[in-house]
């Protein structure tokens, strides 16, 4: 039979690595519930609490009201809406580039810029822990795609030796599943000694990342010429969904022409535009969110190494603890879930083969106490927890 979708089943079964979708019944939040279960959750992405922000759910009401729930139409054909206007407006303001465009998700931000820069006999040049979607779009484009070591500007000076054409160095800014931050000055240094430009997905680092939540660049104090693409994503700290590519008038005017996942598919309801541009409002005003955050990643890191669980190199609000086997790490993920707290086990194909994690993320949205209440947990559990075999 050519489709033996049953044996693919089955063999990701036995790898421990078969992943199901919880069902969530209640808002985003600390306090969840999913499959009916009340849980107080350490893994999504709302890092500043605003996905169920009630001025925000205002702003998406009001937005409804006076532009309806349909996009209707592509941005190119009758669907570029005031909203989506103003908020175009307000992202490059917070990115202090020229423009940002729009896009309906943070998956096809990534593939509409990197297909519409780079093509057939050009380069580029990604990190090797990259998001899948920046990793899709290198290969989709159809230029030559190499990876150079994890944040590593010598390896990405080498390959740039080889490089032709047109070439786009990609990098996330924090990276997803291990919450490190990327080297931007030595690499923004690295690509413009080779004429290439680099391109930046800071879907982790808008909200929590520089003093008014504008991100890894802002972190750093780089401006366009240093990063020259800057993605951000919607459905993080701005709580809502979307993202956008904020770069020059040239640059923005390509994404417009050049960009397929832009052109071919209809703009997001222009009343989630309107509630957006409330959260982004919120995410520069409201620095409390931040400094709160901050002090919650500190007493989580140090609580952690007290217990001896095995942390990564990170200040941000993704504080994976590394496990290593992916049987192990569903157990954990498991055992928390018995004492009501839901931290997820990430496996591979998302991490490399032998670096099975819990990711744990955390949010301005959590108090001291409930973090507190996931360090007691973990030094319960993980001591329990059987040694590796490897
Ligand atoms: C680094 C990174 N880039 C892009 C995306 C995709 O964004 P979206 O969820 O809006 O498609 C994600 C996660 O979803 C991500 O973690």
């Amino acid at each position: 039979m050519a489709f033996d979708l049953s044996a693919r089943l089955a063999e990701r079964r036995a790898a421990d690595l078969y992943r199901q979708r919880p069902l969530l019944e209640s808002p985003q939040g600390p306090q969840v519930v999913v499959d009916g279960q009340p849980l107080l959750a350490f893994c999504n992405n709302d890092y500043l609490g605003l996905a169920n922000h009630p001025d925000v759910v205002a702003a998406w009401r009001a937005g409804a009201e006076r532009w309806g729930v349909g996009g209707g139409a592509s941005h190119l054909v009758i669907g570029h809406s005031g909203p989506h206007h103003a908020l175009e407006l307000a992202l490059a303001e917070l990115t202090g580039r020229p423009r940002a465009l729009l896009f309906s998700t943070g998956y096809m931000a990534n593939l509409g810029a990197v297909t519409a820069l780079v093509g057939q006999g050009d380069t580029v040049l990604q990190d090797r822990l990259n998001h899948a979607s920046l990793l899709d779009a290198g290969l989709l484009s159809g230029a030559r795609f190499s990876r150079y070591l994890h944040n590593d500007p010598v390896s990405l000076a080498n390959r740039l030796e080889k490089a032709t054409g047109n070439t786009l160095v990609v990098t996330d800014g924090v990276f997803s599943m291990d919450g490190d931050i990327a080297d931007l000055p030595a690499l923004a240094q690295a690509a413009r000694a080779k004429g290439a430009w680099l391109m930046v997905d800071d879907a982790h680092g808008f909200g929590p990342l520089g003093a008014n939540g504008a991100g890894i660049v802002e972190h750093y104090g780089l401006g366009i010429d240093d990063v020259p693409v800057l993605v951000g994503t919607l459905g993080k700290a701005f709580g809502t969904a979307g993202a956008f590519v904020a770069g020059s008038d040239d640059l923005i005017e390509a994404m417009v022409q050049f960009a397929r996942p832009y052109i071919y598919t209809t703009s997001q309801p222009p009343a989630l535009a309107c509630a957006t541009l409330k959260s982004l409002e919120l995410l520069r005003s409201e620095h409390w969110r931040r400094e709160h955050l901050g002090a919650l990643i500190r007493q989580f890191r140090q609580g952690a190494e007290q217990i001896g669980l095995q942390l990564m190199d990170s200040f941000t609000p993704i504080q994976p603890i590394l496990i290593g086997d992916a049987g192990r790490a569903v157990r954990l993920s498991q055992m928390l879930r018995e004492r009501g707290l839901m931290v997820t086990a990430i496996r591979p194909p998302t991490v490399p083969a032998g670096s099975a994690r819990l990711r744990v993320t955390l949010s301005a949205a959590h108090s001291e106490t409930q973090v507190q209440l996931l360090l007691n947990a973990l030094a319960d559990c993980y001591p329990l927890l059987e040694p590796s075999n490897a």
